[in-house]
């Protein structure tokens, strides 16, 4: 049957401005999705000249030494003079550098991902990437996975779950686990706030000798990011994480999959009511962010075989 008649009639509560993006997935799901090489080289190619995050997506000993000066991302006015104490923290060698994989899952937190049975799809991507340190454990292994080798974490989880890391530090380091030895993406220089917490942060992964690798992301890619989607049309006070990775992963990925991308209160296939992550209901502070505006730009994406947005259950 075509793909419009095995779903449900509107329901009433529809989530606002759903139905329209709604109408666009079905059309899109209809046909079966297949890279288009020249698109995906033509983006990649243009994000890489841009953005150059094979370069700049972390701070590094090289890109910024003793003495230099770091602008903050989020609030321009912002610089930090590196210290000798602050240049210990950051990696030595840049794990990005002329790297590629063959196929990377961008694993989003979105309640889509519930009983979706993706986990052994994304697990077999060569490489994971996953956003805000999402549980993977309690049953949620089956629809999300567990191989993980970035994982990203905004200061913001560091304060509400575990007191700003001011005291005991243990619980952290060891919800770190499951992660075993990924790296741990930081955006230590996007606000001023941000640097002591995250420096905390990997004074505990040191302290508690975590195998989690700590490092930072480069405030100048975020920035460059920033100005690359502006460039194509988002309007937003500030980029998600999600997007942030789907960028990096297009740079250094042959192959992009994204889980978990549906910042949309209904099923895009049943319908029914969905929390915003696969964990919780806590919403996305839309006023910061502008996810479903990134979402309609990830969807062209796909659209024109750039990378491939997963929105039903998997096999
Ligand atoms: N996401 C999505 N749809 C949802 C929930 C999340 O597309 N319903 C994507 C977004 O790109 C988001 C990423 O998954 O950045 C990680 O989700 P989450 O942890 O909820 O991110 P935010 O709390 O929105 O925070 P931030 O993007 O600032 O890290």
């Amino acid at each position: 049957a075509p793909p419009h008649k095995k779903v449900p009639p509107w329901p009433s509560d529809l989530c606002k401005g759903c139905r329209v993006v709604i109408e666009k997935v079905r059309k899109y799901y209809s046909q079966t999705w297949k890279k288009q090489e020249d698109n995906y080289q033509k983006f990649r190619s243009q994000l890489s000249s841009k953005c150059n995050g094979f370069d700049k997506a972390i701070i590094t000993q090289a890109n910024t030494p003793v003495g230099s000066k770091i602008v903050y991302d989020g609030e321009k006015k912002s610089t930090l003079q590196v210290t000798p104490e602050l240049f210990s923290t950051f990696a030595k060698e840049n794990m990005f550098q002329n790297k590629t994989w063959d196929t990377c899952a961008v694993v989003g937190n979105g309640g889509i991902l519930t009983n979706s049975s993706c986990g052994k799809m994304i697990d077999s991507a060569q490489f994971v990437i996953r956003c805000n340190l999402p549980p993977l454990e309690k049953g949620f292994e089956k629809h999300v996975g567990i191989k993980t080798d970035i994982v990203t974490a905004n200061p913001s989880i560091f304060i509400e779950k575990y007191g700003g890391l001011m005291g005991r530090r243990r619980p952290f380091v060891e919800n770190l686990r499951c992660y075993g030895n990924s790296l741990l993406l930081l955006p230590a220089f996007s606000y001023g706030h941000n640097t002591p917490v995250c420096l905390r942060a990997v004074y505990s992964i040191e302290d508690f000798q975590s195998p989690t690798r700590p490092v930072f992301f480069n405030p100048e890619y975020l920035q460059s990011l920033a100005l690359y989607w502006g460039s194509q049309g988002l309007r937003v006070s500030r980029l998600s994480t999600g997007l942030m990775m789907t960028s990096l992963a297009l740079e250094h990925c042959a192959n992009v999959h994204l889980y978990g991308f549906w910042p949309f209160s209904n099923h895009p296939h049943g319908l029914h009511a969905l929390p915003n992550h696969y964990y919780d209901d806590v919403k996305a502070n839309n006023g910061f962010h502008a996810i479903p505006a990134e979402f309609e730009l990830l969807l062209q994406l796909h659209s024109q075989g750039v990378l491939k947005l997963h929105l039903g259950d998997c096999p």
